[in-house]
């Protein structure tokens, strides 16, 4: 992405093995940033942090991790700092969906969906100021991007608990500013309301849609998506990194507390 830079900068990125948050781990990099990926998934992302050292030159790395552990992120607030000698970006992308209408949910589902994407961002933002706060472990400030979604914008058949979980990581962010500032943390806090990608999870939803009898097909529903999108198409996956680049870059530097729809106009 032309022009922002982040030399000198320091990011976990959650999730970051594939989909999204490789690719925002790769437009860090690619801005200049040191990047470790936090994953679940050992192998993939593994793979990922190799694969910035080879592009953008060493000093990447990985960290296993589970959002929804608190443990987990004690250790992966360590393990950053010591990899990358500080932290001053963190973006909390990790996150499930599972598609269910809402007389056919189950309690293990919905308990599920609460753990990644708001205990899981809970624990995130709470790690992340303290981390970056004056008297934390890497105590020099920054940005923390949390990934919400579109639908916390909109009502789409099939997604009502994922929706509700996106609405919260909305409210957390706002709170997270807030507290931020008050309290003097020297810590932004924004969040972006990505569109529908095709990534696994985004595929996934459009098959699940369907196969609840919502829509006809897959297309049919990738296809109503793009109908109600004023850019007339689905994201992708740079759409979403550009825009964690630029709220985690010095150019956002009065921007905190908002939600940033990246979703050619569908939510609006
Ligand atoms: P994905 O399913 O392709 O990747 C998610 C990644 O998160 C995987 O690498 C997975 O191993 C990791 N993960 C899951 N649970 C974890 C846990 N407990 N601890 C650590 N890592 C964990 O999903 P995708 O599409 O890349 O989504 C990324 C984020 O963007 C999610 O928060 C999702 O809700 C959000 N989003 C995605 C959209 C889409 O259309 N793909 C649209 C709007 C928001």
């Amino acid at each position: 992405m032309g022009g922002l830079d982040l030399s000198g900068r320091k990011a976990l990125v959650t999730g970051g093995a594939q989909g999204l948050g490789e690719g925002m781990a790769k437009a860090l990099a690619a801005a200049g940033a040191k990047v470790v990926v936090a994953d679940l998934q050992k192998d993939a992302g593994a793979a990922v942090a190799d694969a910035l050292d080879s592009e953008y030159g060493a000093g990447n790395g990985f960290v296993a991790h589970d959002v929804t552990d608190e443990g987990s992120w004690e250790n992966a607030v360590v393990a950053a700092n010591d990899v990358l000698g500080g932290l001053d970006i963190l973006v909390n992308n990790a996150g499930i969906e599972i598609t269910s209408l809402l007389t056919e949910v189950t309690a293990d589902q919905i308990r599920r969906m609460l753990d990644v994407n708001i205990l899981g961002t809970t624990l995130g933002i709470k790690y992340g100021l303290r981390t970056m706060r004056p008297d934390g472990l890497a105590g020099q400030g920054g940005a923390i991007i949390n990934i919400a979604s579109v639908a916390a914008t909109i009502a789409f058949p099939g997604i009502a608990v994922y929706s509700a979980t996106k609405s919260a990581v909305d409210r957390l962010t706002r709170v997270a500013a807030m507290e931020s500032g008050k309290l003097g943390y020297g810590v932004r806090v924004n969040c972006i309301y990505p569109g529908l990608v095709p990534t696994a999870m985004g595929a996934g939803l459009a098959n699940d849609v369907a196969e609840l009898g919502l829509f006809g097909s897959p297309e049919e529903a990738v296809g109503a998506v793009i109908g109600l999108t004023p850019a007339g198409r689905l994201g992708e996956v740079s759409d979403m990194a550009d825009a964690v680049v630029f709220l985690a870059s010095n150019e956002a530097r009065f921007i905190t507390g908002i939600g940033l729809p990246v979703d050619g106009g569908m939510g609006m």
